[in-house]
């Protein structure tokens, strides 16, 4: 089959589902993937025969797609802050949102050039936080917890593919209420989308990414927070900072509570949309 009929094929396929725009996207990055063609030379190459093997991998694609997984997924890695991540079930997929946060926390930190700063995320994932901020503070002894094996697993890949030297444990934040040392900065972006939020998220999330990195129940959605707040008053160096991502919607009642656990200072900041997304926390001026 040529190309083109490929292409004309698979947005036929996909258009109930995406915008047109979308579907063009996904083409590109799967062109660049099994065919190592740009944008522009799958247009300049029209014509080219795709062989069935290669035929065979769109296909395959088409039906993840058509069950509205997320093209990460599919495909197995991403990028967040400029660098690649290996991502899967286990792995949320790393949020735009979030690389401001690990932009704040470079910002804060890059004049720091103390051979014993010491930074802890929380709940790392993929280990996109840690790993951006290793890559980005050299001088930084970076550390990083989930209580998931199988997160940490990627996340153990994902700081070799970036050649970065991270100490990661493994630890159910919730339960544990000791941290192996103190440290210049706690990063956390925890679990925070209510239950009763589910009904405004679409499906790709819903069916595929791991709900144990998303939800928290509609009665205590702060716990995570909390949790973090009280332990990090323990184990942050006396002027040390304090970073969450959060939901848009509770700011207000996190910040009174924070407020509450030891926090005199806290700096919200909004996300590229617009929302209330970050905080920074300090328990002294
Ligand atoms: C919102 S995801 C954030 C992942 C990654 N840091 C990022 O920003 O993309 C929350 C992470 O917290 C982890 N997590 C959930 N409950 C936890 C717990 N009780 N203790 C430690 N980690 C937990 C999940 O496995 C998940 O990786």
């Amino acid at each position: 089959m040529k190309l083109k009929k490929l292409k004309a094929y698979f947005t036929e396929s996909l258009l109930e589902l995406y915008a047109p725009e979308e579907i063009q996207s996904f083409f590109s990055i799967l062109s660049k993937e099994y065919l190592n063609l740009s944008r522009v030379q799958v247009t300049l190459e029209a014509d080219k025969e795709v062989d069935s093997a290669i035929l065979q991998k769109f296909e395959s694609a088409i039906e993840r797609l058509e069950k509205e997984e997320p093209i990460q997924y599919i495909m197995g890695d991403t990028e967040f802050y400029g660098l690649p991540f290996k991502v899967n079930k286990n792995t949320l997929i790393p949020r735009p949102e979030t690389e401001e946060l690990v932009e704040w926390i470079i910002e804060d930190s890059v004049s720091e050039k103390r051979n014993d700063y010491s930074i802890l995320d929380i709940g790392t994932g993929s280990g996109c936080i840690a790993i951006s901020l290793a890559k980005n503070l050299p001088e930084a002894a970076v550390s990083a917890l989930d209580y998931s094996y199988e997160a940490l697993q990627t996340a153990e890949s994902n700081a070799k593919l970036n050649d970065v030297t991270i100490q990661f444990f493994q630890e159910d934040i919730l339960k544990t209420g000791t941290l192996p040392q103190q440290y210049d900065v706690i990063v956390s972006n925890p679990p925070y989308v209510r239950e009763s939020e589910k009904l405004e998220m679409q499906s790709n999330v819903l069916d595929y990414e791991p709900a144990s990195a998303l939800f928290v129940s509609n009665t205590d959605p702060l716990l995570f927070y909390r949790t973090i707040a009280r332990l990090s008053l323990r184990y942050l160096k006396p002027n040390g900072k304090l970073y969450f991502e959060i939901n848009e919607y509770l700011s207000k009642e996190l910040i009174d509570s924070l407020r509450e656990e030891g926090y005199p200072i806290i700096e919200l900041r909004k996300d590229f949309r617009g929302k209330d997304r970050m905080l920074l926390c300090r328990k002294s001026k």
